[in-house]
């Protein structure tokens, strides 16, 4: 059976022009960056390079990108600095964050005992940020304030400019997870007032396994992983060789097509949303759909019928790939803490389709034809 992938949020398929840039690494050039001789230094290049290559890309200096095990480690790292090296005494976030992000949170809350403020989620999904200014002036201390670029689970956009723009009135430091958005949207980090933020190669057809710490240069924190003095002592192990090269390349590959893929992928959101609005009866969109959101990812909420409560099985044996939350989530019946934040209407399912270059017109409209059958 062919099957029809719609779930590129959660990971997309290796590029074959990453794969290539990645052998060299995987195969004849294997040696340690850490040693001295011929071969380490082949492969200390090779990460030099890439680092050079994702912070012209990103706008911002070599010295302020880390290669990291992706976005879970990114988030972690920058938050347990902001608490125990930044001294921040105070966490503002939302609740629709990653659990990357939620579960460290909580983490800090329940183990160092520091007060977390979580903002309002509007019935858009968009954060109220007219709460941000209020909550970062009611505590005394400095506040740490993580809220992500674009939501996995319905693709909604926060202006991490404007958030920025607060934060530095309070002297609050910034982390954004930006895993939904590196390699899907341009950057310009230099003149973007944020402290921390996220990526994850996966997301934009690099391998899995790999992602950066964007830490800005003003910004001196204590190494979340102790040991050698790899990533300029700030994380230490044998350095993803292949992985960090496979970033770089999916990462420049990404932005060079980036006008293209994104206007194609952006018209394929559009398409299926007013086809599934169309052709199923009581079906809405969750998030800002056609306003403030990333062109990868589309939320829908179906009707519940006795048919639709099993919709990801069902689309899963006809050989559609979709999830109903995070990639943590699917297939779990426990409902999305995403959705339930803003929309707590019981006889919904939603369901996250999430497109990348690969998707076709055809392709949708196959999908939209057997979900006519499902409901
Ligand atoms: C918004 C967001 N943050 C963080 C992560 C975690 O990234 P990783 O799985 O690379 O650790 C993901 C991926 O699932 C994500 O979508």
């Amino acid at each position: 059976m062919q099957r029809i992938y719609l779930d590129n949020a959660a990971t997309t398929a290796l590029d074959p022009l990453v794969l290539e840039a990645m052998m060299p690494y995987l195969t004849e050039k294997f040696g340690n960056p850490s040693s001295i001789y011929s071969y380490g230094r082949e492969s200390r290049l090779a990460i030099e390079n890439a680092r050079k290559t994702v912070a012209k890309l990103l706008g911002a200096h070599p010295a302020e990108i880390f290669f990291t095990s992706g976005g879970t480690e990114s988030s972690n790292t920058a938050i347990h600095a902001a608490i125990l090296d930044l001294g921040c005494t105070h966490i503002i976030s939302s609740p629709i964050e990653h659990h990357a992000t939620l579960h460290t949170v909580e983490y800090f809350q329940q183990q160092h005992g520091i007060p977390v403020s979580l903002i309002r989620v509007l019935p858009d999904g968009h954060v109220d940020l007219s709460q941000l200014r209020d909550l970062l002036a009611a505590h005394n201390g400095k506040s740490l304030v993580t809220l992500m670029h674009a939501n996995n689970e319905i693709g909604n956009l926060t202006d991490i400019h404007q958030v920025g723009e607060i934060c530095k009135e309070f002297n609050a430091i910034f982390h954004s997870d930006t895993v939904q958005t590196v390699g899907h949207y341009p950057f310009d980090l230099r003149n973007t007032p944020v402290h921390f933020i996220t990526g994850a190669g996966h997301k934009f057809h690099g391998p899995k396994g790999v992602g950066i710490l964007y830490i800005n240069e003003n910004v001196q924190i204590k190494p979340f992983i102790h040991g050698g003095s790899q990533e300029r002592n700030m994380r230490a192990g044998t350095e993803n060789l292949y992985g960090i090269v496979g970033f770089a390349k999916a990462l420049e590959l990404a932005m060079t097509n980036y006008e293209k893929d994104s206007a194609n992928i952006g018209e394929l959101k559009a398409y299926m949303a007013q086809q599934l609005l169309k052709e199923i009866p009581e079906t809405s969109l969750n998030g800002d759909c056609f306003g403030q959101s990333l062109y990868t990812v589309l939320n829908v909420a179906f009707p519940k019928t006795e048919k639709s409560e099993m919709l990801l099985f069902n689309l899963d044996i006809n050989g559609i790939c979709a999830s109903g939350g995070s990639a943590c989530t699917s297939g779990a019946d426990l409902g999305s803490h995403v959705i339930r934040a803003f929309n707590n209407d019981p006889n919904k399912v939603a369901v996250r389709f999430s497109f990348s270059k690969h998707n076709t017109t055809v392709e949708i409209d196959q999908v939209i034809a057997k979900l006519k059958g499902m409901f």
